[in-house]
């Protein structure tokens, strides 16, 4: 017993759970998976797999992403992320609903499938779909040989490696972050992102392993946080633009590990209807990182705190506006406002394993859940 405690010990590299190991492993995985795709003083950024089929890239009228839960969130952040810099207009699906209802696909369109274990049957059966109608299927995987990896005619592995914890973590950073090379590569290929502007995102996607490696240093502060609201029977997590896939990521890594109903919305929907919600007993995260809604996130938390909300807010170092008005503060490295979901995302990962373990919670296995679901 005390060998077989020992081992467990050694996997998890010393951590208690695989879930905490695999958070404070981020910037060696966002680094692997960038590695080779991005050198600094290179006039371009490198893909084998999307060598054959970049006139399809670039020509395609349409990308339609398909994928589920945590896949589905890093979908939601290439939405932006490809209409942005590539300008090619992005529909995100559930793959449980898009293979059910007839959609409209054709040989002009890219379906781009997202799934860290590959083995996810409902991403699989879109992927079928799809083919059957002519569509190009670019896979953006982490298990290597894995059945969509397989099914989708290229793509680009994440080099995340193995990820043990059924919440998704590393996963979907490293999602995050090949997806943001694709689409600078769509940028650069069809003409709507300048070289300098390519130039300035490969500088500063260069800093994103450093400024996750300091976010991570907030982990005991956040576990304060966390002690504070532990008993919570709900969350509302909001954010807007790059940071609302975040805000529904942070809420779902609540609900599957600490068993907490939360919700994620875009901050600006608050006022059609979860603004009712709020009262002294509500927590509220919201992500307010320097970028263009800034303003209109600040106008946001002065709506919560009038409503006597309680508000732990995740905003860029050095802000002197929010912490005035937020019970806690959350101070992450800034970064480019493409590029923030990297970073702003980590002490939420951070917040939801804090309180489970302080819940008692079994965070690796979370009832119900399986780490990849091969059924529908
Ligand atoms: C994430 O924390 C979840 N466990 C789950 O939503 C997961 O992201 C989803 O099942 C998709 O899995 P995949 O990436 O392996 O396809």
């Amino acid at each position: 017993q005390k060998l077989e405690m020992e081992l467990d010990s050694i996997e998890k590299g010393g951590y208690p759970h695989f879930m905490l190991k695999e958070i404070f492993e981020q910037p060696r995985s966002i680094l692997d998976s960038m590695r080779g795709r991005l050198e600094l003083g290179a006039s371009h950024l490198n893909m084998g797999g999307i060598r054959a089929y970049e006139q399809k890239f670039v020509n395609a009228q349409r990308i339609i992403i398909v994928a589920c839960g945590t896949s589905w969130h890093a979908g939601l952040v290439a939405e932006y992320l490809i209409e942005d810099l590539a300008r090619i207009p992005v529909e995100v699906e559930y793959a449980s609903e898009f293979r059910y209802r007839n959609p409209i696909i054709t040989e002009r369109d890219i379906v781009i499938a997202i799934s860290q274990s590959g083995e996810t049957a409902d991403t699989l059966a879109a992927i079928e779909l799809a083919k059957s109608k002519g569509a190009t299927i670019f896979g953006v995987c982490n298990v290597v040989g894995s059945s969509i990896a397989r099914a989708t005619d290229a793509g680009a592995y994440t080099h995340a490696g193995p990820e043990i914890g059924v919440a998704s973590t590393k996963a979907f950073t490293a999602q995050v972050t090949v997806l943001t090379l694709l689409a600078m590569i769509m940028g650069q290929k069809r003409g709507t992102l300048t070289d300098t502007k390519l130039r300035e995102l490969m500088v500063e996607l260069d800093t994103i392993p450093a400024k996750v490696t300091k976010a991570l240093e907030l982990d005991a502060q956040i576990r304060e946080i966390a002690e504070e609201f532990k008993d919570a029977t709900n969350f509302l997590y909001l954010g807007r633009g790059y940071n609302f896939p975040v805000a529904l990521e942070g809420a779902l890594k609540l609900k599957e590990i600490s068993y907490i109903h939360a919700e994620g919305y875009p901050a600006a929907e608050m006022k059609h209807g979860p603004i009712a919600l709020i009262d002294e007993n509500m927590p509220m995260v919201v992500i307010a990182t320097r970028d263009s809604s800034y303003e209109k996130v600040v106008s946001n938390i002065q709506e919560v705190k009038a409503r006597k909300g309680r508000i732990i807010a995740v905003v860029s170092e050095g802000d002197k506006v929010i912490p005035a008005m937020a019970e806690f503060v959350i101070e992450v490295p800034h970064t480019s406002e493409v590029l923030m979901p990297l970073v702003s995302v980590v002490p939420l990962q951070l917040l939801s394993y804090h309180i489970a373990v302080l819940r008692g919670c079994n965070v690796d296995q979370p009832r119900n859940l399986a780490k990849s679901v091969t059924v529908e």
